[in-house]
Formats: structure tokens, C-alpha cells, sequence
């Protein structure tokens, strides 16, 4: 984040309200909240902020301040003095989001001068009831008259598929302008994540090798120790082909393979991701099985024994696919991404495979390079390369590894990232209407091989272990990749 003094003064002109739906749930208690106060605390908020929370719960405000700094003093390592000031600034209103008197109330709460943004982090099936009520009711959105700013964010998933996305699109489109709809993503706002592009674009020395001349695969992994929790209500329906790989894995994904854009500017930025999604396109579901594994997590703790989760279910808790992109730079290079719940380690990071270096030494064959990209935990650059060990006469493989300079692996450090540029209008890091169409349309034959395998085919993996196995996946496959790059 960039201090951006005139920014600041801006905000200084009017009051900033942040309304948060959903706001007893578990992202805005962990994540959204402890973000706002990082941005205070961190100098920037406008001094004259507020937050109304908003949920079903009967609550004086009394009751959720208390409730909120307790919260803080779990999730934040702010001192309880700063906690409690900035717990003075939030009120809350209590009421079904299906309600137009919630609405009505909300008006009044809100000042007329103040910039506002509403974020819904209510649950999905809310989304588009909420952003056409806020509408209706003339708190933001075309027809709004206000001369403060007024933005809506909205959380993810963005529907639960491709009909369904358009759909929320279609409603949103009628009540807002595109500039005001701030999709978000939270990986984007992952401090590796945001300088992958940077260390993309900005390194001579790895820009000319970007390619399929140089890179025979790339691994996009996403793993988590942690199963489903209290989630299983949500998660059962989602499984983890949606509430991960649509999103937060494509969108490394693009970051890993656009082409550099012209200008560092929100448009062309997506412009580009978007080319890459464009790009993609896998085999009908009746011709996908060899690009798909699925897993469900069991004993020790069986996910069908979780809470809130049908003791048949066949949702997957594990999905690793193989996708390859139809265009010219990356012809013929698998993208193999993968990501589950309950397995030994959290790790994030993105795996470049280097092409084998064909040269005979006495002493052993080259290793390929690789270059390990963290994302989580420990964030930071690995490259792997070949060096000779003269007392042991033979090529061994050595690592250059970098650490991150400011880097921070705090559960809101993404959400403060994203939350300030919201408020500033930079919406480079979020979701434009086209992207996630486009995610949902590659996701289409993998939700439909879902829902035909059922049970079928889905690997039944011990909870805290490696996952399913996917050395199929990473295998050459050369015929098939072939098949279905006809378009070059
Ligand atoms: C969320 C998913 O979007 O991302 C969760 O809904 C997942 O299921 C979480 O656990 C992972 O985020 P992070 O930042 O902890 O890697």
C-alpha cells in the first residue's frame, strides 16, 4: 500500500462509512474487522469513519461494541486502547437483509454527505437481494444522488456457475455502474500474489524464459492443513472445485501466464488476465476424467462426519486439474493446479519446472531448474540450479532463496490491502464481470463431471495426509494435450 497523502486529504472532505452485511459471520469477525482496524491504526481512515454492522441477531450497539472488542483482542494484536477507540466508531443494525424496513433504517443511519461502501459478506444466495435493495433505496448505485462516493463489494463465490454469475451480473448491471462493483478475491490481495507481476515483468532475466521454448510445466498448489470446520452447511455445497480453483487458483492462474500489460491500470490489467481465461478450455466432462482428480478427506475425521454435511456427500474436499492455454507463448505446457482441505501442510506456492538441460556430464545428469514461488507460509523465491562438487566429483543441486522484504502472513494483511483500495477507487486487484464469466465457463466441465461421477472416481484420502495421489496428472501427455490445441 502506497500513503497517498492527497488521498488521505480527501477523504478528510466527508465522513467514511463502511456497512458491513453479514457482519456476526466468520469473515467479517477474523478478516474484514481486524482489516478496518489495521487501516486505522496504520493512519489510513479518514478520522471521521464509521461502521454499521448489519445482521439478523436482536443486539444493542452497546452489546456489539463489547462483542467486537473482544473479538479484536483475538484476532488483532492491536492494545485494547486502540481497540476500544475504534470500537466506538461502529453502530449496528439489527434486521433480515430480505427487508426493505432494514433499508429504511439504514438511510436514516447513514449520512448523506458521507462516501459509503457496503460490503456484502452475507451469505451468497443474499447477494443480489441486498445490491438491489441498497439500490432501491437509493443508498448507492445509478440513480443515487449523493455526491460522497458509493461503492459495493462483494464477496465470493460469485454465484455457483456460469448461469448463475451472469445472472447476479445481469442484476448488478441494472442498478450499478461496473466502476462501483468491487468483486473481491482476497489472494489478490496476498503480498506474493500482488508481486508476482511485478517480479514478472521487471526481471530480464526471467521474462525471455516465460515460455514454452524454456518451461515444461508449471504446479499451482494450494494445499491447507485445516479441514471444513463449521463451514459444512456452505462448504457441502461448494465443494472444493468452486470454492477455491474458480477463484483463488485460476487467478494465479493468470497472474502466472498474462502477458505484461501496457500500462499498469485496472483495465489493463484484467484485459490481460482475461485473454488468459479466454484461452482455456477443457475437454467435454465425458473426455476430462484424465485431467481431473478428486478427493474426499476420511478417517481420522471423515468430512462426511463433520457438521452440516450430508453423510453421503460426494463433495470433493480435494480437486487437482490439468489445463493447458491455447495461445502461442504456452503451447503444449501443462498447468497442473491443485488444492485441498485436511492435508499435512498449509502451503501455498507456484512451482516453475524448467526444461532438462540437455547436456551429458561426466558426474550425473542436470537436474532441472525450478523456481518455487511462496505464497504461504514464509513467502519468498527459490530457484534451483546444477553445481559441481569437486570433492564429490559429481553435479549436485543447489538453492537460492529469497525472503520477502514486508512481508506479512496475518490473516487480514490481504483484506487491508484490498479494503484500502477500495475505498481509494483502484480496482486493479478485484473481479471485473467478464473475468469470473470467464472462470465459471472453464469450470463448467469439471462441475458437470461432478455431478455425473458422483461418488465415482472420487479418492478417498486419511485426513492430515498428502492428498490423492496425482502423479497422472504430472505426467507427460503429450497425445492428449495435442488434441486439444487444434486451434494453432
Ligand atoms: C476462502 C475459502 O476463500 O479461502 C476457504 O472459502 C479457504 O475455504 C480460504 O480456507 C483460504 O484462504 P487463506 O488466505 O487462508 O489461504
Amino acid at each position: 500500500m502506497s500513503p497517498d497523502n492527497q488521498i488521505i486529504n480527501f477523504y478528510e472532505t466527508r465522513p467514511l462509512t463502511f456497512v458491513i452485511f453479514g457482519v456476526l459471520g466468520d469473515l467479517a469477525t477474523r478478516r474484514i474487522i481486524p482489516a478496518l482496524l489495521d487501516l486505522a491504526r496504520n493512519g489510513n481512515l479518514p478520522h471521521r469513519f464509521t461502521i454499521i454492522g448489519i445482521d439478523q441477531a436482536e443486539l444493542s450497539k452497546q452489546a456489539f461494541q463489547n462483542k467486537t472488542e473482544k473479538n479484536l483482542t483475538k484476532y488483532s494484536d492491536a492494545d485494547a486502547s486502540t481497540i476500544r477507540e475504534f470500537c466506538s466508531n461502529i453502530t449496528y443494525l439489527a434486521g433480515s437483509i430480505t427487508s426493505p424496513h432494514l433499508y429504511a433504517r439504514l438511510k436514516t443511519a447513514l449520512s448523506v454527505d458521507a462516501h459509503a461502501l457496503f460490503y456484502l459478506a452475507c451469505p451468497p444466495t443474499l447477494f443480489d437481494t441486498a445490491a438491489e435493495q441498497i439500490a432501491l433505496h437509493g443508498l448507492a448505485g445509478k440513480t443515487c444522488t449523493h455526491r460522497g462516493f458509493r461503492r459495493i463489494i462483494i464477496e465470493k463465490p460469485f454465484g455457483t456457475n456460469l448461469a448463475r454469475a451472469r445472472k447476479l451480473n445481469t442484476l448488478l448491471h441494472k442498478y450499478y455502474h461496473e466502476t462501483d462493483i468491487y468483486r473481491i478475491d482476497h489472494y489478490l490481495g496476498k503480498n506474493a500474489v500482488q508481486n508476482l507481476m511485478y517480479f514478472r515483468f521487471s526481471n530480464t532475466v526471467f521474462e525471455p524464459l516465460w515460455n514454452r521454448h524454456y518451461i515444461e510445466k508449471v504446479e499451482i498448489n494450494v494445499e491447507e492443513s485445516e479441514g471444513i470446520g463449521t463451514r459444512g452447511a456452505y462448504y457441502d455445497t461448494v465443494g472444493a472445485s468452486r470454492d477455491m480453483l474458480q477463484n483463488h487458483l485460476l487467478q494465479l492462474l493468470c497472474l502466472t501466464a498474462m502477458e505484461p500489460p501496457d500500462a499498469f491500470a485496472p483495465d489493463r490489467i484484467r484485459d490481460n488476465k482475461i485473454e488468459i481465461l479466454k484461452a482455456i478450455e477443457f475437454p467435454p466432462h465425458s473426455a476430462l476424467a484424465p485431467f481431473c482428480v478428486r478427493g474426499q478427506y476420511t478417517t481420522p475425521w471423515a468430512y462426511t462426519k463433520e457438521p452440516n454435511v450430508h453423510p453421503e456427500s460426494y463433495t470433493e474436499t480435494f480437486i487437482a486439474v490439468k489445463a493447458y492455454i491455447k495461445n502461442l507463448r504456452w503451447k503444449g505446457v501443462p498447468f497442473i493446479l491443485k488444492t485441498g482441505k485436511a492435508l499435512e501442510k498449509r502451503c501455498a506456492e507456484i512451482i516453475i519446472h524448467f526444461k532438462n538441460c540437455p547436456i551429458e556430464i561426466p558426474g550425473g545428469k542436470p537436474h532441472a531448474n525450478k523456481l518455487i514461488l511462496r505464497i504461504q507460509p514464509d513467502e519468498g523465491i527459490r530457484l534451483r540450479f546444477n553445481t559441481w562438487n569437486d570433492d564429490e566429483y559429481l553435479l549436485e543441486q543447489d538453492e537460492l532463496v529469497s525472503t520477502m522484504r514486508n512481508s506479512s502472513d496475518s490473516s487480514s494483511g490481504p483484506y487491508e490491502r484490498l479494503l484500502y483500495n477500495a475505498i481509494i477507487g483502484d480496482s486493479s486487484l478485484f473481479i471485473r464481470f467478464d473475468e469470473t464469466e470467464e472462470a465459471w465457463r472453464i469450470m463448467e466441465p469439471v462441475l458437470e463431471l461432478i455431478d455425473s461421477e458422483k461418488h465415482k472416481n472420487l479418492v478417498y484420502y486419511p485426513a492430515g495426509s498428502k492428498g490423492p495421489d496425482i502423479s497422472m496428472l504430472l505426467k507427460e501427455q503429450a497425445d492428449i494435450a495435442g488434441s486439444i490445441l487444434q486451434c494453432l
